[in-house]
């Protein structure tokens, strides 16, 4: 099928279902300009995931963690959520019962005005302090002291994100599962599909009746499985669904 054909199948679809779940990773954020982690300028291209990403290079070294971070978080800090998150952010009014799960920890699609949103892996705009487990917000871009120290007890503060070898947390995971079983369609947009367990939410849904739709610059794992791979942008294929879903609803 041609890639306009799948738009028109999927538009029609999702015109159709009132429960819609979606799974997004960094190629979502990528025309906005943050970085993905495995593409030709991927963050884990130029940087040891080992190094800065790890409860143990933290304890090793909390300041070089927190440079990554405070280079990271200035990156982020000038982009803006671009059509596809624009389009995500609208389709959590239409669709009845809806709920987006993303890995991404860049903050956009709240920018956006998501708000029925599950972040597997944290938010770069939150803190944690080591001894009370207490989370805070913390916008300071760049950071005044490296590494930043919690105000109230004076210990470590971490990013409040989850890092290789952690596990997810519970509360989120769980209600991500909870979407995967009773989501009719999931769409998962701009992820390798390799890192678990968030690579298995959208096997998860399909084995509980789910249509899959993939929307990737390039066939990933999930491919194989998936009901409509859309290869193209996901800031140029998610507007074209959307004007199409909402042109049936008009006429
Ligand atoms: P990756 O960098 O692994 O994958 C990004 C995916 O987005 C690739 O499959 C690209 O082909 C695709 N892509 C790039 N630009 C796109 C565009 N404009 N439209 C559509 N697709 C596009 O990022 P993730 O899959 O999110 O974890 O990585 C998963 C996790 O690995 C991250 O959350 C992070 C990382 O290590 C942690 O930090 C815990």
């Amino acid at each position: 099928m041609m890639l306009d054909d799948k738009v028109k199948k999927v538009a029609e679809i999702l015109g159709n279902q009132p429960s819609l779940t979606i799974l997004t990773g960094a190629g979502v954020s990528a025309e906005s300009g943050v970085p993905t982690f495995r593409g030709p300028d991927g963050l884990w291209r130029q940087f040891r995931a080992e190094d800065l990403a790890t409860p143990e290079a933290f304890y090793r070294n909390p300041k070089l963690v927190w440079e990554w971070y405070d280079w990271r978080r200035q990156k982020i800090q000038k982009v803006k959520p671009n059509p596809a998150h624009l389009v995500i952010a609208r389709w959590e009014k239409y669709f009845p019962s809806f709920i987006l799960i993303t890995q991404n920890v860049d903050g956009l699609h709240r920018q956006a005005g998501s708000t029925k949103i599950l972040e597997l892996h944290g938010n770069i705009w939150w803190v944690r302090c080591l001894k009370e487990n207490k989370v805070m917000e913390n916008r300071q871009v760049p950071l005044i002291q490296i590494p930043p120290l919690c105000s109230d007890c004076g210990s470590l503060l971490r990013p409040h994100v989850v890092w290789f070898g952690e596990a997810l947390p519970a509360d989120i995971l769980e209600a991500a599962f909870n979407a995967c079983y009773r989501s009719e369609i999931m769409m998962v947009i701009g992820t390798s599909a390799l890192v678990q367990p968030a690579a298995s939410l959208p096997l998860i849904a399909q084995q509980h009746g789910a249509i899959i739709v993939e929307i990737n610059l390039e066939p990933t794992p999930l491919s194989h499985y998936a009901d409509y791979s859309l290869y193209g942008k996901a800031g140029e294929i998610l507007p074209l669904i959307d004007e199409l879903i909402f042109k049936e609803k008009m006429e």
